[in-house]
């Protein structure tokens, strides 16, 4: 095990190495500027209405996005909150349960049914839970949410044509929220890999890292699929971490540790404008329009695990989901 990968391997030590990194400023990218802006760009956001995924939709209405939330609450009062901080009035709202295939299919059809094209979309909306529950198609709900229901969601958006590439030179980028906790996972083992097993609020971290590992693959394998032949991508896949983020992702801990939780948060996290940092760089920058398969985490582009790189490993996971699926449907 790497020194890196024990630190990040219980809730203490790795929300102790969270605040080291965000400490360490070194070598940190300058954050896109609000110049850089989204006129005339459609930007779909999961998990919107809370936390990181609602900092990210508010500066990128700011930046004059017109904007699609796919959320499961909050629904119409995020768009009313960004439209009266912002001014942009061009803010839909979707509901969708990215622990349901059913309800995925039905938010890709009603896209299909506006003819909805998207230059970025965002895959934030992502959960910490303490006990196992079985998703409507009995995956693991993290594991359900951060994989099952982000690949349903990426494959159907892209074979129905709704990620838009009417300019070669400016592809559409998605951007995956995966986590740090990735590198706490073991390589997938493909045998085991979407069965429920119980854990527990002590083991939940270890369930997290595995489906942000997958998560991670799962950029890999649409990064290699979508390279395309020039110099640009057809489609740019970017995935990273935000760092640790005062948010709402401990509200499902246990009753008794909840004060504590929000203490530390409060005092130790960055707000979620300040996490955002990253993902709008990689919705803004215009220096990123010939790269793909990028990871980043807080301001500097670098490595994620071994396992996470490694191509042979996403096809398979792939692969396997693919049979899983079948044998459900
Ligand atoms: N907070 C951190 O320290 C941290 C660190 C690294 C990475 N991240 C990642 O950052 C992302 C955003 O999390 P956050 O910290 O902003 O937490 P948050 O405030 O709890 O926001 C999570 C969002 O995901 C949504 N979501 C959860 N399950 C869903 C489902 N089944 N269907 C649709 N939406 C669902 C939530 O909707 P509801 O409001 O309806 O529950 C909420 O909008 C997550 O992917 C998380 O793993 C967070």
């Amino acid at each position: 095990m790497t020194d890196r990968k024990r630190k990040l391997d219980n809730p203490l030590s790795a929300t102790l190495t969270a605040i080291r990194d965000i400490r360490d400023t070194s070598g940190l990218i300058v954050p896109s500027p609000e110049t850089e802006r989204l006129d005339g760009k459609t930007c779909l956001i999961t998990g919107a209405n809370s936390g990181l995924g609602f900092a990210i939709a508010t500066e990128l209405a700011r930046r004059g996005a017109h904007l699609i939330l796919a959320c499961r609450s909050g629904i119409p009062e995020t768009a009313e909150r960004i439209s009266t901080e912002t001014g942009n009035m061009d803010i839909t709202m979707e509901p969708v349960d990215l622990s349901d295939f059913n309800s995925i299919d039905a938010l890709c059809d009603r896209l299909d049914a506006n003819n909805v094209q998207l230059d970025r979309l965002i895959l934030n909306a992502g959960l910490m839970a303490p006990k196992s529950a079985p998703s409507a198609q009995g995956f693991e709900t993290m594991l359900a949410v951060h994989f099952f229901g982000n690949y349903r969601l990426t494959k159907r958006l892209i074979a129905d044509g709704r990620m838009r590439q009417s300019d070669p030179a400016q592809p559409p980028r998605i951007i995956i929220v995966s986590s740090e906790a990735h590198r706490t996972a073991p390589a997938i083992d493909l045998a085991e890999f979407g069965k429920l097993k119980p854990h527990s609020a002590s083991t939940a971290m270890k369930q997290y890292g595995h489906s942000k590992l997958a998560l991670s693959l799962l950029a890999r394998h649409l990064a290699n699929t979508h390279r395309g032949v020039g110099d640009r991508p057809d489609i740019a896949v970017f995935h990273m971490c935000p760092g640790p983020v005062n948010s709402a992702i401990a509200k499902s801990a246990p009753k008794l540790m909840q004060p504590m939780i929000k203490v530390m948060m409060g005092t130790f996290f960055p707000k979620p404008e300040k996490a955002a940092h990253p993902v709008i760089h990689l919705a803004c920058s215009p220096d990123l329009d010939s790269m793909t398969g990028d990871y980043m985490h807080l301001m500097r582009f670098k490595n994620p695990s071994d396992s996470a790189m490694d191509d042979h490993a996403a096809d398979a996971l792939i692969a396997r989901a693919e049979d899983l699926i079948a044998q459900i449907s």
